[in-house]
This record gives structure tokens, sequence and C-alpha cells, in this order.
């Protein structure tokens, strides 16, 4: 008899071939999330599980599924995923780093761009019929090329984003634990602190996990630390920045712009008071959206979850 799966959502066809070709999978049709209580009902009876950054996986719905050896998360991040309960119970968890990295940079630095130079603003103005005339400071942003990033986290987006940065001439900053021998040599990357970071940088980008140490590790006191010139690029996840501090700074000009592809509540309610925001761009999540990138990481996560059903090592794995 196959081992039986719970996917909670539909995933890209390469990554369930590989899933049925394995296992008996019952897949969550809809567009939304399973609720908790479904999610945990559904995953009761299986092997594995395949979930998404949407799905709480906390020990009371591991506690009831004694058969789960494994559990594959779509995504690099996995926050969502009590991976200490799992390992506790001897479930192996993994996780889609590496194809990701750069589609992800890809969307940080448009995001940049976007923000920089009021791409999104200066679109609703032309739609709106605000287009009124060429004149000197009309719809003036902020330069890019030449300007100071600072990159806070360089792991493998970050390295990929200072990439991006060193075509533009940028002078790269970098806040991290470990220096990044490579991220200085390549692209002459500075690591300072993250005090130091803040107050130099005309952009400062996330790149850093969620962790109980990053939940909020930029608040009122670091965005006062920002120029009121500089913009702040968040594609990494939302409690990272205290969305209320953030608002604040960008209503009192402490800092000039925001790009944000993730929130403290994703989605983001409609009431939320940035979205009321011209110097705010946002994005619905999509950093690693792109149709290949999506289904690269589809691939990995279906690998994931055979592997922990066969017992043997993930291909990547989280503990
Ligand atoms: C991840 O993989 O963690 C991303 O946030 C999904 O795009």
């Amino acid at each position: 008899m196959k081992p039986r799966v719970f996917v909670t959502r539909q995933i890209p066809e390469a990554g369930m071939q590989i899933i049925q070709a394995a296992a008996d999978a019952d897949v969550w049709p809809d567009e939304l999330p399973p609720p908790y209580d479904v999610l945990a009902d559904r995953t009761a009876p299986c092997d594995g599980l395949l979930c998404l950054l949407t799905d709480r996986i906390d020990a009371g719905l591991l506690d009831r599924a004694p058969n789960l050896r494994v559990v594959s998360q779509l995504a690099v991040g996995y926050d969502n995923v009590d991976v200490a309960a799992c390992t506790a119970r001897g479930i192996k968890v993994g996780n889609t780093p590496g194809v990701l990295t750069e589609t992800t940079a890809d969307l940080a630095f448009a995001l940049l761009m976007a923000t920089a130079r009021r791409i999104v603003e200066s679109d609703r103005i032309v739609r709106a019929g605000k287009w009124l005339t060429w004149s000197p400071l009309f719809m003036a942003g902020a330069d890019v090329h030449h300007a100071t990033l600072g990159i806070v986290g360089m792991g493998r987006i970050g390295y990929e984003v200072a990439r991006r940065a060193s075509g533009f001439q940028m002078t790269i900053l970098y806040a991290d634990a470990r220096p990044n021998e490579a991220a200085e040599r390549d692209f002459g990357a500075h690591r300072v602190s993250l005090d130091d970071l803040l107050q130099a940088s005309d952009f400062v980008t996330i790149h850093t996990p969620l962790l109980p140490e990053t939940t909020h590790l930029i608040g009122e006191r670091e965005l006062k630390l920002m120029k009121p010139s500089a913009m702040l690029i968040n594609t990494a996840r939302g409690p990272i920045v205290d969305q209320k501090a953030l608002y604040e700074a960008l209503v009192t000009g402490a800092i000039a712009a925001a790009g944000l592809d993730v929130f403290e509540v994703e989605p983001v309610p409609g009431n939320e008071p940035l979205l009321a925001l011209d110097n705010v761009v946002v994005l619905p999540h999509i950093g690693s959206a792109s149709v290949a990138t999506r289904t690269r990481m589809a691939v990995i996560a279906a690998e994931n979850l055979v592997a922990g059903l066969r017992g043997e090592p993930l291909p990547c794995p989280v503990n």
C-alpha cells in the first residue's frame, strides 16, 4: 500500500507527478488555505505533509498525526513550522532553498527601483488623467545608481541583491552575525553594525529569516536612525519590521518611502494604514513568484516529501 500524504494546495504539475508516483495524495483543492482544524484533520491519517507558509504546523497538529514522518515546506522560510516539535517526534522537515534565490533578489531589486523612482504612484497618476505636463520636479524620485545600499542579512538572497546593486555601482554595506567573504570579495561589500548601516544607507533591504531575535528588528529606534531621505525594502518576512513604527516613520518624515512584499498579517487587511500612503509600494508576497521558480520549488518540495516517506535523507533538510 502506498503511503498517504496531504498536500495543502494545488502545486505545479512537475511536483505533483513526483508525489503521485510514490504516494496516495489528498490535495486541498481550494485557492484559500485549509482552516487549521481541517488541516489537522486531513493530516491526522497521513505519513507525509506538503505545506505552504500559510499553514501553521504546531505540536497540537503533530500529536494528532502519529504516522507522520515528514513535513515538506514549499518555501525557503519555515517560521510557520514548529521544527523543534517535529524533531522531538522524529519527523523530518524539508524546505526549498537555493532555487528561489535569484528570483527573490530580482523582486527585491524591482521593488527598490519602483520605490525609488515612484513607478507605481506615477502609473496611478497617468491612469487617473492627472498627468498635465512635463515639469522639472514632477514625480522626481531618488537615484539608485551610486547610492548606498544596506543589506540586512547577507545570506544567499542578500548576496544576489548585492550582485544586482554592484551593477548599479552602489556602495554596499551589510549587517550580519557572520562575515560574508564572497560578498566582500565579489562586490566590495563592507560589514558594519546594524546601527551604522541604518545611519549610512540610502536604501535598506531586509534578507534575514524570521526568528525570535529578528522579530521587530526594525522598530521605532532603528527607523529613527535612518536618513530622512532613506527607503526601506522588505521582501523577507513582515514581522521583522514593526509595521506601526514604520507607518509613524513614513508619516512623520523620519524616512522617505518603503517597498513591502511582506506584512505582519497576510493578506494585509484593506484598512491597514500603510495602504493609504503614496510613499509605500505594496506587493502580495511574490518574491519567488516566477513560473519557473515556483515549479522548481514544487519539485524540491516533492523530492523532500518522497525521501522522507522512504526514510532517506532529504535533499534539502531543515532538521
Ligand atoms: C519563501 O520561500 O520563504 C518565500 O517567502 C516564498 O516566496
